[in-house]
């Protein structure tokens, strides 16, 4: 399927490793120019040299931190104009929410809800003057499935897609679409650094953790990023542009309702 998206603009943060390189790769493929956002300028550097040297389009890198006003600055001066945006950064550490403060909380959302808001408050307008755009934001699964060690996702990223469900609905009669992607376990730096952070002392190993998560998903494994990036592109094209304001799991299948 030719995605429509050949010549195109995109903008990714969080994207030198992990979920959204994978995505920045998928829309490179199909020929999207793309500028990338991390803060680790080596991996950044060695990121872009790779998705130029496989795909040839342009890919443009910004060593910044997005979750701060320089940084989206950083990223907004390189890439003005994005038809597609997509918002990704880290996720948080796992533990008890009786240990936060309310600094915590207010760092959890400036990276879960308020740097992807303020991402899609200096482009969305100008999409919907040029009659297309695709907008994505990569949160987690824990939106639909509350994760017990995660309050600080669970709270913050549902901030994020609440407020979504109402922008998406006024942008969409302009071709402009923004959903977000709900994914489950996926085998990423992240995710390791998630196992790593549940070993306690005396308790099941690193290794005995990874294999019982992939165990505990119906399809018995964790999700491959080169997956997601291939979701994110058929999102990203021009065929996606009556699916907007949802919330999709990508997940093998671990949400348990039918709706
Ligand atoms: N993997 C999973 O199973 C899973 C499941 C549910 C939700 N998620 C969520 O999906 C997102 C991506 O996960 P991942 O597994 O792809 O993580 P990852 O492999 O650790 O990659 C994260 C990427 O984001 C960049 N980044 C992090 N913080 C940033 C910031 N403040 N500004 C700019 N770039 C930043 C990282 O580079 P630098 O460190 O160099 O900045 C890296 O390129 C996270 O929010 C995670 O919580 C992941």
């Amino acid at each position: 399927m030719d995605l429509g998206i050949r010549g195109k603009t995109a903008l990714l943060s969080g994207a030198s490793r992990g979920l959204g390189k994978a995505c920045a790769l998928a829309l490179a493929q199909e020929g999207v120019n793309v500028t990338i956002v991390a803060r680790k300028r080596d991996v950044l550097e060695r990121t872009g040299a790779e998705i130029a040297a496989t795909t040839g389009v342009n890919v443009t890198t910004v060593a910044g931190d997005i979750t701060t006003q320089e940084g989206r600055r950083a990223a907004l001066a390189a890439c003005p104009a994005p038809d597609i945006l997509l918002n990704n950064a880290d996720g948080p550490v796992p533990g008890d929410f009786r240990d936060y403060t309310r600094d915590d909380w207010i760092a959890a959302l400036d990276m879960m809800m308020l740097a992807p808001i303020e991402m899609m408050r200096a482009t969305v307008d100008g999409m919907m003057a040029r009659g297309y755009g695709r907008i994505l934001n990569i949160v987690s699964r824990s939106v639909k499935i509350p994760q017990l060690e995660l309050a600080l996702s669970n709270g913050a990223r549902s901030g994020l897609v609440g407020f979504v469900g109402g922008l998406a609905r006024q942008t969409v009669a302009r071709n402009v679409t923004i959903n977000n992607l709900l994914p489950g376990i996926f085998d990423s730096d992240a995710q390791k650094a998630h196992v790593r952070a549940l070993v306690t002392p005396g308790g099941k190993s690193f290794e005995e953790l990874w294999r019982e998560r992939a165990a505990g998903n119906p399809a018995r494994r964790y999700g491959r990023p080169t997956e997601l990036g291939a979701y994110c592109a058929f999102l990203c094209s021009e065929h996606a542009g009556f699916i907007t304001g949802q919330n999709l799991l990508i997940d093998g299948g671990s949400y348990p309702g039918t709706y």
